[in-house]
């Protein structure tokens, strides 16, 4: 049963698309006595944390809640810390900050979705595309407040008739999944290995990496062009000096069974000549300023323009500019820098050069000298700049003009909706990869997620695996971090306990920052192993591939927490390094550098599953109960649930490759558990 309560007049974000069952309701007692306008109180609460603040022109709406001491908090999509959100601050709004670490409060995306388990369960959205807060006993240990920073949005509760809290969860979790409309569906290839790197810079590069790993025997489906490929960082347009037979190039590259993926980057160039951006210049498809002047910001090609996403008929425009790509033969993108990112705005540059002027030739102390730091380290990303510039947003009556930072989150969306939608009149038979960097909860429609530019640190092979379940109950289906981290020097050790946990994830794609140490898996002593690792995915990919689209079917989980299936074992709602990745198997990955293995805890039965290449494994029947496991660096441990099968076909150079006809069940000894495989 789901309520809608209306706030307001709430912008049209189009996140909930399916109404059936919804029932509006005006606040009722309970919801009423919840929400306030609490400005004060709320700035009292969180005036310790020094990331998160307002100004006085903000409406803040609160909803608090109080906690029992055993309550659990599930989701919030993309973010840090735990599956359990409980102990912290986290801040909707789409931010491009490579850092993530324990102490930030936002990454790329906004969720709003969580779902409350205590004595009673229920899920809480709130449809608001501007910033939301969740303070989820940060500011008081037992107490969780949604600050809601508008009078306009929607707050829908999800409640569950079924009776089992176990079913009651992913009952919970279908209902908004329903409402919120089927995710995307990846086409095949795209959950094969991929490989990318900021720094390929021409066609030569990118021969060379497909070289070294088919020489390898190390299975690929794709490569990635990052911003260098293009004319001066302009979207849309193809450098002829690096690829001087663009079309041939792509072709010649399928037919090797590589697929190349190019990054489209939301700011458009300001560049006379460049028909993109004459263009929407032209026609008026680009944000303003209050003066009616286009919105200038500094991205990769230095000076750009935004399009404005929220506009249908920008919207319409942008999208055809990816058929000069499609036409070439490129079956798939990333949206990127799409939050969107600013190094800095025009405006805001000069303030600073103003300023920093006065600073010349002064004895700088404590306060100037931190201070002339500030000014520089302010410019990127700066909320100042958020609040200047306005979209000509379509909604439901008609064009509205709305400033940004009161959309924020839904600028990301809005592009890879453009292009989703271009694909569909442009293509229409052709399934094309798209996943983006910033997301809202309604994007999940239209593309896959990666989760940014994370490091190559030990915590954030874990941070990977906590967010899988927290972004499936958003929607977000295909998704994965960059493998091996993006900033940073990778070490062997790392990228090989990675590339342990990306085998289990619809998006397996190495990407490394430029200056960084290499990191394509060819690079290491033990290329070996690698490539062993890489064919266990492929001989994998049948079940994660049949796996995704039952749950995107279903509008259900395919990573799912243990606590989700055991809700009344202590150790399992208490796991959260481990978990089930779809109906027949738990992982527990290693994620700690010089491990020699692991604890696991088994809720029930299992067959441990010892592979080390695609013909060399071992079944071993383990109790229910806590266990040490050894995990050599080169191999992997994972377990099949009793009752069920995990198909093992044999491996494959690419996705087409692999043969489905010959597939093995693992299963536990002497049963006859079977597999639905789905394989169109
Ligand atoms: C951003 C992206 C990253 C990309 C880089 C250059 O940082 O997140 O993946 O490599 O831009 O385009």
């Amino acid at each position: 049963m789901i309520k809608e309560y209306i706030f307001g007049k709430p912008f049209e974000t189009y996140a909930v698309v399916d109404r059936t069952g919804i029932i509006t309701e005006v606040a009722n007692e309970d919801v009423a006595k919840r929400i306030g306008f609490k400005k004060d109180e709320a700035d009292r609460a969180l005036s310790p944390y020094g990331g998160i603040t307002w100004d006085d022109s903000e409406y803040v709406m609160t909803y608090a809640v109080d906690m029992g001491k055993d309550d659990i908090v599930y989701g919030l999509g993309e973010n840090i810390r735990g599956i359990n959100k409980r102990g912290w601050i986290y801040e909707s709004k789409c931010s491009d900050d490579p850092i993530h670490d324990e102490f930030k409060s936002s990454l790329y995306g906004a969720h709003n979705f969580i779902m409350m388990s205590g004595e009673k369960v229920y899920g809480l959205f709130i449809d608001y595309p501007g910033r939301v807060i969740w303070d989820i006993g940060y500011s008081h240990i037992n107490k969780m407040q949604v600050l809601v920073c508008s009078e306009n949005f929607k707050l829908y509760v999800i409640n569950s008739e079924v009776a089992d809290k176990k079913e009651q969860y992913r009952d919970i979790i279908k209902q908004f999944r329903k409402m919120i409309g089927q995710s995307y569906v990846a086409p095949r290839w795209a959950f094969g290995f991929q490989q990318s790197r900021w720094g390929y810079q021409n066609q030569g590069d990118i021969e060379a990496v497909v070289e070294n790993y088919r020489k390898n025997n190390i299975p690929i489906d794709a490569v990635y062009m990052d911003i260098d490929y293009m004319e001066r960082f302009k979207d849309f347009t193809i450098d002829s000096e690096k690829f001087p037979a663009f079309e041939k190039f792509v072709s010649k590259m399928k037919k090797q069974h590589i697929h190349l993926v190019p990054i489209i980057d939301a700011g458009v160039k300001i560049e006379e000549g460049y028909d993109t951006y004459e263009e929407g210049v032209k026609k008026n498809y680009f944000c303003k300023e209050e003066d009616g002047n286009n919105f200038v910001a500094g991205v990769w090609p230095g000076r750009v323009h935004f399009p404005d996403f929220l506009n249908a008929q920008a919207r319409d425009w942008f999208g055809n500019g990816y058929k000069v790509l499609l036409d070439a033969g490129i079956d798939g993108f990333w949206n990127d820098m799409n939050e969107p990112a600013l190094f800095y705005s025009e405006k805001h540059l000069k303030e600073a050069f103003d300023e920093i002027e006065t600073y010349k030739d002064k004895n700088l102390d404590i306060d100037t000298f931190f201070r002339l730091g500030n000014i520089v380290r302010g410019l990127g990303n700066n909320l100042g700049d958020y609040k200047s510039f306005y979209h000509r947003a379509t909604q439901p009556e008609g064009e509205m003009l709305v400033r940004h930072d009161h959309v924020h989150n839904i600028y990301g969306y809005n592009m890879t909706r453009a292009a989703s939608d271009a694909f569909k009149r442009l293509v229409p038979h052709k399934n094309i990869l798209m996943f983006s960097r910033a997301s809202y909860i309604g994007m999940h429609r239209y593309g896959g997620i990666w989760t940014g530019d994370n490091y190559s640190w030990w915590s954030h092979i874990l941070l990977l695996l906590k967010m899988l379940p927290s972004l499936n109950m958003c929607g977000f289906m295909y998704i994965g971090a960059d493998m091996g981290g993006f900033g940073g020097n990778v070490t062997e050790d790392l990228l090989m306990r990675w590339t342990e946990l990306s085998m289990f994830v619809p998006l397996m794609r190495n990407h490394a920052a430029a200056g960084t140490r290499n990191q394509e898996l060819y690079r290491f002593t033990d290329t070996e192993a690698f490539a062993r690792l890489v064919n266990i995915r492929y001989a994998l990919i049948p079940y994660i591939y049949s796996e995704y689209m039952k749950a995107v079917e279903n509008n259900d989980m395919m990573y799912i927490p243990l606590s989700f299936e055991y809700p009344c074992d202590k150790y399992a709602v208490n796991a959260e390094d481990q978990m089930l990745v779809g109906e027949s198997i738990m992982i527990a990955p290693v994620y700690t550098q010089n491990a020699t293995g692991r604890y696991v805890y088994l809720p029930e039965n299992m067959t441990m599953v010892r592979i080390r290449a695609v013909n060399d494994y071992e079944l071993t029947e383990c109790k229910a109960g806590h266990h040490y496991v050894d995990v050599a660096l080169d191999e992997v441990v994972f377990f099949i649930r009793e009752g069920h099968a995990l198909p093992l076909a044999g491996s494959g150079q690419y996705v087409d490759d692999i043969d489905v006809g010959e597939v093995t069940l693992l299963r536990a000894e002497g049963s006859n558990a079977d597999y639905e495989l789905i394989w169109d």
